[in-house]
């Protein structure tokens, strides 16, 4: 059981953020990635359809025998994750935007998220943001566009970047000390919000935890594997294979899959 991989999906190529994540922390495991793109972006879309698209991402990823299901989504997983538990028997990994530690360490008491539609708007995130940031000033903005940049392999463009600064603004105004990117996305273009930001704001995302998180419960389960040879990593796309190898930064054999 514990040389089967690791399922890891996401609406498109942003959740590699998240398996580079994994690999480094568990780089016995076997991976295979599934990137989901001729349906991103999920954010816009309702609940019933992010769930839907979630199925068919785990139901291929289990039709592989992966033993554990990362959701390197936020989007699916604030929309679908109680959904995929209650349904499937393999654990599920899922990611949220890390409002607690920014929540817990802000000293402006403001904090600004960027985030999907779909995850703002989401029970999950509502219960969430009320439990741990309910005293402080919470910024909320959509990103709306960003995913499309990304997935069409354009990261560093000049209209990347007048997007992001508009939606930094009002976090600026309010004096944030910390911005939680709460999309698997976004990370990617943390080179832009640095020059954006002022020095004093932080950036928190949440693959470390992510990873960690995985370790934690594959030990759990007794399901991590310890063999020390070279582990196999699969990456799929229903888009350009070249966008996500370009993401990956070292040469990864992507193919692409009709599903
Ligand atoms: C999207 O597909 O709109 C973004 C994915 C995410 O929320 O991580």
């Amino acid at each position: 059981m514990s040389k089967q991989p690791i399922g890891i999906f996401d609406s498109g190529v942003g959740g590699t953020s998240i398996w580079k994540e994994i690999h480094a922390l568990l780089p016995n495991e076997n991976t295979i990635y599934l990137a989901d793109s001729a349906n991103a972006p999920y954010g816009p879309k309702g609940k019933d359809a992010i769930i839907d698209l979630s199925i068919k991402n785990t139901e291929y990823l289990l039709s592989k025998g992966c033993k554990l299901i990362v959701v390197a989504c936020n989007t699916a997983t604030t929309n679908a994750i109680d959904y995929l538990r209650n349904t499937y028997k393999v654990p599920f990994i899922g990611i949220e935007p890390a409002i607690k530690p920014a929540a817990l360490q802000t000293k402006t008491n403001a904090i600004g998220i960027l985030a999907t539609k779909g995850t703002l708007s989401s029970e999950l995130f509502s219960k969430t943001s009320t439990r741990f940031a309910s005293n402080i000033k919470v910024v909320e903005q959509i990103g709306d566009g960003i995913v499309e940049y990304i997935e069409s392999g354009q990261l560093y463009s000049e209209d990347m970047k007048s997007l992001l600064r508009g939606y930094l603004k009002p976090m600026m105004d309010a004096n944030i000390d910390y911005l939680v990117l709460g999309c698997t996305h976004y990370p990617y273009v943390i080179p832009l919000l640095t020059d954006l930001l002022p020095n004093q704001v932080k950036i928190i995302d949440s693959g470390e935890a992510v990873a960690r998180q995985t370790k934690v419960v594959l030990e759990r389960n007794n399901l991590l594997n310890t063999d020390r040879i070279k582990p196999e990593t699969e990456f799929y796309t229903n888009g350009k294979p070249e966008v996500m190898t370009s993401l990956l930064g070292k040469y990864f054999d992507v193919k692409y899959l009709d599903f």
